[in-house]
């Protein structure tokens, strides 16, 4: 199966060392890469490992031609504003009778449901496992298991660079710091704003209620205030009580619809929410038939990032190569 990625950064290159190790079980080929500042590659017979970059391609729909893929691997930066341009990338790989693979939360975030119905009714595959929580089983969990069981909410503490900054503080760092200890980990969006305000976890929140809820939000709609008051003498003396700060992601069905939130909680330390660390992540869902369980991540990279596109990938492989 033919490959056409869009960005090609962190998780891009990941994905790629992925599919060399992969190649002899799992077919694929990267045909393009298109990026913003790096230019263009293309060939359809498949390019080889590091490919030199030629001049950038006047526009997303002049690559996909191009690449003659039968896939477009959505992986540019996240603008959690309105999720553009990455939803016109993945229109434009529909047009083309293209399936889609994405590890960008914005397209979900703001426009799952169209995209979703747009893929079905053009019969292709539409997939982003690493939006949410990287490789670990979030989206994929709902669709492959768990049959009869309605999910009535999640609660989930899902941003690594506020844990960072929090347990910065509370070894005597500075705010600045921790937000410095995270950039060098690589682990905060392009804009390290997005992940303190709280608009990183807002997107997923509005991601996951999009996809588990039929919530049809945005992160705007999320009720959103994030970590930047939070100060090291206050961190200090909340520790001292032996408790700690998560920034927190809550969603519930209500009567009237969804109501979604992130918040700064005081916890306990023993609170199974507080107990990831650094980049480690968890996620309850609170469900009719099962109660509450979760998905837990333990230092997570991008590694595990390239993995969920992966594991998105061989599915999609996997309904096509049957498809006469
Ligand atoms: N890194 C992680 O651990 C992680 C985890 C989960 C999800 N994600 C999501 O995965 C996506 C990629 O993350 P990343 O860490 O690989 O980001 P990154 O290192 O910043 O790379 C982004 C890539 O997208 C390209 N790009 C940006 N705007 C573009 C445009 N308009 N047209 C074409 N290419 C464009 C960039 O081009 P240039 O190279 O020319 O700048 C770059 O190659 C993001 O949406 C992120 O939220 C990342």
């Amino acid at each position: 199966m033919r490959l056409a990625l869009i960005g090609f950064g962190n998780v891009g290159r990941a994905l790629a060392r992925l599919l060399v190790e992969k190649r002899k079980e799992y077919p694929f080929t990267i045909t393009g890469i298109h990026t913003l500042r790096h230019g263009t590659a293309v060939d359809p017979a498949g390019l080889p490992a590091g490919p030199a970059m030629g001049p950038r391609a006047a526009s997303v729909d002049e690559f996909l031609d191009a690449a003659r893929a039968e896939a477009a691997v959505e992986l540019t930066t996240l603008n959690p504003t309105d999720g553009q341009p990455a939803i016109a990338h993945i229109r434009a790989a529909f047009a083309r009778g293209m399936h889609v693979v994405t590890a960008n939360k914005g397209p979900i975030a703001h426009a799952f449901a169209e995209l979703r119905d747009e893929a079905a009714r053009a019969g292709l595959g539409f997939r982003f496992e690493s939006a949410v929580m990287d490789g670990a089983p979030v989206f994929n969990l709902w669709r492959h298991t768990m049959p009869g069981v309605r999910v009535l909410g999640f609660t989930g503490a899902l941003n690594s660079t506020s844990k960072v900054v929090i347990e910065t503080m509370e070894r005597g760092g500075s705010f600045e710091d921790g937000l410095a200890a995270a950039r060098a980990m690589g682990i905060t969006e392009a804009d390290g704003a997005f992940d303190v305000e709280g608009w990183d976890s807002a997107a997923k929140t509005a991601a996951l209620a999009n996809v588990l809820l039929d919530a049809c939000t945005t992160p705007q709609q999320v009720s959103t205030r994030g970590i930047t008051r939070l100060t090291p003498a206050r961190v200090a003396e909340i520790h001292r009580q032996g408790k700690t700060v998560r920034l927190i992601s809550r969603a519930r069905r209500t009567s009237s619809g969804v109501t979604l939130r992130v918040r700064a909680e005081v916890l306990d330390r023993a609170d199974i929410l507080a107990s990831p660390s650094g980049t480690s992540n968890i996620l309850l869902f609170h469900t009719d038939l099962m109660g509450t369980f979760g998905t837990v991540s333990i230092r997570p990279g991008v590694e595990q990032t390239a993995y969920g596109v992966f594991s998105d990938m061989v599915e999609i492989w996997r309904i096509w190569r049957q498809t006469p």
